[in-house]
């Protein structure tokens, strides 16, 4: 029997939290979604995540949150991290990190295997070898879960793409995030795995890259240090929503945008 995942691309402050509050329920009852997954690593003002904010947006519906870059930006999450089982972090972080590696997330008798795993190339925050890394963890996924998707938290999308290929046939999905910016690129790759560059963030457009946009620009011409509130118009949830088949491959994807302003293209 098939599964529908979907993924919601970086949750950006309260504006990114309210448009999930707004409109995940009624997406979820509309395309019949059994699981969803989002990242949440801008979602405690557009740095970072609190335990209270991921409970928050679990109860908005979402069942598993993915973290990146910014997972320890918030002062205390890494005490909390380890009470907060539907949270992982990236997998590739160095051992000595707390948090989860991977999820495994329960709906009824079915069990979705969640990872995520960082770049390296325009990173700022030590990660390992993310192949290496999940070479070392797919054989536990597969053989726990009935399906499994792969998060690739990276700036470059060489190495999203690459670690599409090198997982086509294994993972029902690999996923792109980080860049904040939606790709143009969902698809099924040759073996059956679902691929998107990069998922897009959930949260404010009218923004460079959720932040307000004139302190960007001041801090592009004078280099000098200041605060990037985030912004508020233009409020988008993107992400994508994937069929998994019994095999636990993908049987399509379909990128996901709601909100006010309907892109022209
Ligand atoms: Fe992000
Ligand atoms: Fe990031």
């Amino acid at each position: 029997m098939s599964k529908r995942v979907l993924f919601i691309g970086d949750i950006v402050g309260k504006p990114g939290r309210q448009i999930v509050e707004q409109k995940l329920k009624t997406l979820i009852k509309q395309e019949a979604i059994d699981i969803v997954v989002a990242n949440g690593e801008n979602a405690a003002g557009g740095a970072g995540i609190t335990k209270s904010i991921a409970l928050e947006i679990k109860k908005h519906g979402v069942d598993a949150i993915t973290l990146g870059d910014h997972v320890w930006d918030q002062k205390g999450f890494e005490i909390d991290i380890d009470q907060l089982d539907f949270v992982c972090r990236p997998a590739n972080l160095p051992p000595e990190c707390p948090g989860r590696r991977f999820l495994i997330i329960e709906k009824g008798d079915y069990k979705l295997g969640i990872c995520t795993l960082m770049g390296r190339n325009f990173m700022k925050i030590p990660a390992d070898n993310a192949f290496s890394c999940i070479d070392e963890i797919l054989p536990e996924l597969k053989e726990t879960c009935d399906a499994v998707m792969v998060e690739v938290h990276a700036e470059a999308t060489s190495e999203k793409v690459a670690m599409g290929f090198y997982l086509d046939g294994q993972v029902s999905l690999v996923v792109g995030t980080h860049t904040h910016i939606p790709t143009a690129d969902a698809k099924v790759l040759p073996n059956g795995t679902a691929y998107l560059s990069d998922a897009g963030m959930t949260g404010p457009y009218q923004s460079v890259l959720g932040r307000e946009v004139m302190p960007v620009i001041d801090r592009f011409k004078d280099g000098m240090p200041r605060k990037f509130p985030v912004a508020e118009g233009d409020i988008q949830l993107w992400g994508c929503l994937v069929t998994i088949n019994e095999f636990g491959l993908a049987q399509s994807i379909r990128q996901i945008q709601l909100g006010e302003n309907i892109l022209h293209m």
